[in-house]
């Protein structure tokens, strides 16, 4: 199947007519891609090339967090089951130890400059040290409102890389983007400095471009779980004590094997992604940062530690690059994006990165916690066994009936669900 080379040019109900025909849509297909729901067809257009429709995920609500003292709801936007239940009972049972504490660094980002073909590189690094206040002032010249709202350049800093086409000089420049996410804003500014380099140090600048290992614009989150609330969470199936050796054996696990590092980081991100999402912020940015915060040290491991407290208690910490912002790309201009954040009723991104590392830090509490006690599958079932009889044609009541039916039955799947619904 192939496009027209005018596809590109048309409107979107004009694109959605050659899609439809050249892909064989349905009537009521075509239909449904020609309803654009909450983003509409201008603002959609805008945003990215060649728009056909828009795409809808759910948006629940996270409940029962505290952070900071604040009671908090968390929008979330995900097509998976299970994690907006997992945040709020995670959030509800840190409430026995008083909620989330969350802190954050400036919003520093970096942007990187490859310079190659450098005759001295320490006579390059020490010039490009001497005219670091030059430097600085021609990248902020870039954006004035940043700089006028207390952002912009805090430092310029070089290094040499070892590589098998040679050493190359990498510049890093640091840019306070205050609310802003700042990835063009960063970009501009190593653009605009590229030729100065060039000058100062003999060699040729290739690749400027922001990284999304944002180490210096983290946010961390603590919270502690009572072990009084950890055996009532397992219907005192276990005892607290039990839960808390368990979940220190589970950390354990993610901290010392790349294997379950990965799904435990995974799991994190269920919850911080979908609240990226749905404050229309790049999704993409934020995974790419806290895999590579995950290996920072040479070695993927968990981004969440767990310790036990002098009472016995289960404490849990999170860390992880947060490059969020409150103004700029979709934060503006998706209208839910805009309705997300005014429920989060954030004041500043680095607020909005310190819930994201609250949110991350429940979500993986409440995978570790079913996973060491009574499993994940059961918390999963109720939600799949409706998705299940859903997909087998259930109906309005008929979905719950099916669904509970086959979750009892510990037996989900679309043969059971046909059986149920013919009977
Ligand atoms: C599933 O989306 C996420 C989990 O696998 C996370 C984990 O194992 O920690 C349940």
């Amino acid at each position: 199947m192939t496009l027209t080379t005018e596809f590109k040019t048309k409107p979107p109900a004009g694109r959605l007519d050659e899609l439809a025909a050249e892909c064989q849509l349905t009537a009521d297909e075509k239909a449904l891609f020609a309803k654009f729901g909450s983003l509409d067809e201008g603002t959609a257009n805008r945003m990215i090339e060649n728009v056909a429709t828009t795409y809808a995920l759910p948006m629940g609500i996270a409940t029962n967090f505290k952070i900071n003292g604040k009671d908090q709801l968390i929008p979330m936007v995900l097509e998976e089951p299970s994690v907006v239940a997992g945040a709020s009972f995670a959030a509800k049972l840190a409430q026995s130890g008083g909620g989330f504490t969350a802190t954050s660094t400036l919003p520093i980002m970096i942007g990187q400059i490859q310079i190659v073909h450098v005759p001295d590189l320490k006579k390059a690094i020490a010039a490009i040290e001497r005219q670091k206040a030059e430097l600085m002032a021609k990248a902020n010249a870039k954006d004035p409102m940043l700089v006028s709202r207390g952002g912009g350049v805090t430092d310029i800093q070089s290094r040499i890389l070892q590589t098998a086409r040679g050493e190359m000089l990498i510049v890093h420049l640091h840019v306070n983007t205050q609310d802003a996410m700042g990835a063009n804003a960063v970009n501009t500014m190593c653009e605009a400095i590229s030729s100065d380099l060039e000058t100062i140090t003999g060699g040729q600048t290739r690749l400027r471009i922001l990284t999304n290992l944002a180490i210096h614009r983290t946010a961390t989150a603590t919270a502690i779980w009572t072990k009084e609330s950890l055996a009532q969470s397992t219907k005192n199936q276990f005892t607290g004590e039990q839960v808390v050796e368990a979940m220190l054996d589970a950390f354990e696990f993610a901290k010392n094997d790349p294997y379950r590092a990965c799904t435990n980081n995974k799991g994190i991100m269920n919850g911080i992604d979908s609240v990226v999402i749905a404050t229309g912020n790049d999704w993409r940015a934020m995974e790419a940062g806290a895999h590579g915060y995950a290996v920072k040290n040479g070695r993927y491991t968990s981004l969440t530690t767990y310790s036990k407290t002098k009472d016995g208690d289960l404490k849990g910490e999170i860390t992880l690059p947060v490059a969020v912002g409150l103004v700029g790309g979709a934060t503006r201009t998706h209208p839910l994006a805009k309705i997300a954040l005014k429920i989060l009723g954030v004041q500043s991104a680095r607020e909005l990165g310190e819930i994201l590392a609250a949110v991350g830090l429940a979500q993986n509490f409440a995978a570790m916690r079913a996973l060491s006690t009574e499993g994940i599958s059961r918390g999963h079932m109720k939600l799949h066994a409706k998705n299940i009889a859903v997909l087998a044609g259930a109906t309005g009541d008929q979905i719950d009936r099916i669904a509970a039916q086959m979750a009892d039955e510990k037996n989900v799947n679309a043969a059971r669900a046909k059986e149920l619904l013919e009977k």
